[in-house]
């Protein structure tokens, strides 16, 4: 196996409704912009989704292969993405429960999720074994798959940090082969004589001078190096920078920039607050909504002046029209020279050409389920094999080895 994992992306989802405008802003269009860079797995976190949802999960099973389905007529391209349900694949939970025996409480305590979340969703009860540890399973999901990158909104920072400080203290417990040096020194004459030299060098002026440069030098080298085993780049990663061999790799947090999506009363656009927009919301309703939207509360009278600054819907122009038309826009609402009406069409216009063809895509995907159940299957056999490689690992290094 030769896989090149520092360029894997991993992200999932929770299946718990119909997706909306806001998770194709803020999520999904990066997902499918990544598509083009890195291999990519994508998977409905239905697991996830029980650590809120336990007392009534119905919703998981319901949605579960629809967002799928949103996400192919979004553009998730399964040629380029590995689809998948997480608990198809059990290794996450095995891994999880590995994980949990050394990971300390405190740890997972101060996730700012976990009491946010409590504070949040009052109704529910969050006082669970399972939501305490939901960081770590999801510190799982990720080192299964040896993530690099980790595409995230600013509230799931802190998730991926967790999970590089689980994947050191992961490797500071378990890297240390016995024969360690002697299977770096050997994997190291395998790059040939020329890369061996230009790696020992990097290796000494990262470790006797602390020449950061040097490190990203002999780590790009590794990155080069076509002919030597994923456990041998590992080894000589951790030998590179003085620690054992690195068995889970330190994912990065890939922040999302996306502009602020708001809903339909100008917070942001969630479920939670009732004023979202479905990919398959039909044309009548989007129309309706944007038309009953509120806008400048001084805009009684169609005469009267307003200001887009106080306006709800302008949030939406921001995500949908060309900077010179919001100048008109403005110069039209300050002076009343155009009406609400006229100004919320350029939106209702813009967005229901965006949905058009997603929903022509969501109804030919309707029509062929089987079709669409053959796309995760074949993703979670993919993504079966790559996690059956780690765990098989991870049970060898935990002394697990009664199999
Ligand atoms: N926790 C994420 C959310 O609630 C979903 C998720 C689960 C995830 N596992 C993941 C995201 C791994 C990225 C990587 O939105
Ligand atoms: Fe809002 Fe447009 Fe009406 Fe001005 S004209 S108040 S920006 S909807």
């Amino acid at each position: 196996m030769n896989i090149s994992q520092t360029n894997r992306v991993l992200s999932g989802m929770r299946p718990t409704g119909l997706l909306h405008l806001g998770h194709y802003h803020g999520v999904l269009k990066n997902w499918i912009e990544l598509q083009h860079s890195y291999e990519c797995f994508y998977f409905v976190a239905d697991w996830h989704a029980l650590t809120t949802h336990y007392a009534d999960p119905s919703i998981i099973g319901e949605s579960s292969r629809d967002m799928v389905i949103d996400w192919l007529a979004a553009g998730v391209n399964p040629g380029n993405a590995t689809i998948f349900i997480q608990s198809r694949i059990p290794e996450h939970a095995e891994l999880h429960t590995l994980l949990s025996m050394i990971t300390p409480l405190g740890w997972l305590e101060r996730v700012p999720s976990y009491k946010d979340q409590q504070e949040k969703l009052k109704d529910k009860d969050l006082a669970t074994y399972g939501f305490l540890g939901y960081p770590l399973l999801q510190s799982a999901d990720i080192l299964i798959y040896k993530a690099g990158f980790v595409p995230v909104g600013e509230d799931q920072v802190a998730h991926v940090e967790l999970t590089r400080e689980i994947a050191r203290r992961f490797n500071h417990f378990y890297g240390k082969e016995p024969d360690f040096e002697q299977r770096a020194e050997a994997a190291i004459r395998k790059m040939g004589k020329k890369n061996s030299k230009l790696y020992k060098d990097a290796r000494r002026r990262f470790q006797e001078q602390g020449d950061t440069e040097a490190l990203l030098i002999g780590k790009a080298l590794l990155d080069a190096q076509q002919n030597i085993s994923l456990s041998d780049r590992e080894r000589l990663l951790g030998y590179l920078e003085g620690g054992g061999r690195i068995i889970l790799p330190e994912p990065q947090s890939l922040l999302t920039m996306a502009p602020k999506m708001p809903g339909i009363d100008g917070q942001k656009m969630s479920k939670s607050y009732g004023n979202t927009i479905a990919l398959r919301e039909p044309p009548e309703s989007v129309e309706k909504k944007i038309k009953t939207m509120p806008t400048d509360p001084a805009r009684v009278r169609r005469t009267d002046p307003g200001d887009p600054a106080k306006c709800p819907v302008w949030g939406l122009h921001r995500v949908y029209t060309s900077e010179s038309t919001r100048q008109e826009l403005t110069e039209g609402c300050k002076t009343a020279s155009i009406g609400c009406i006229d100004c919320k069409q350029y939106i209702i216009d813009a967005m229901l050409d965006e949905l058009r063809p997603i929903q022509q895509r969501v109804n030919e995907y309707l029509n062929d389920l089987s079709g669409v159940d053959s796309i995760i299957n074949e993703g979670c056999e993919y993504a079966s094999d790559v996690a059956q490689d780690t765990i098989k690992e991870v049970r060898k290094v935990m002394g697990l080895t009664g199999r």
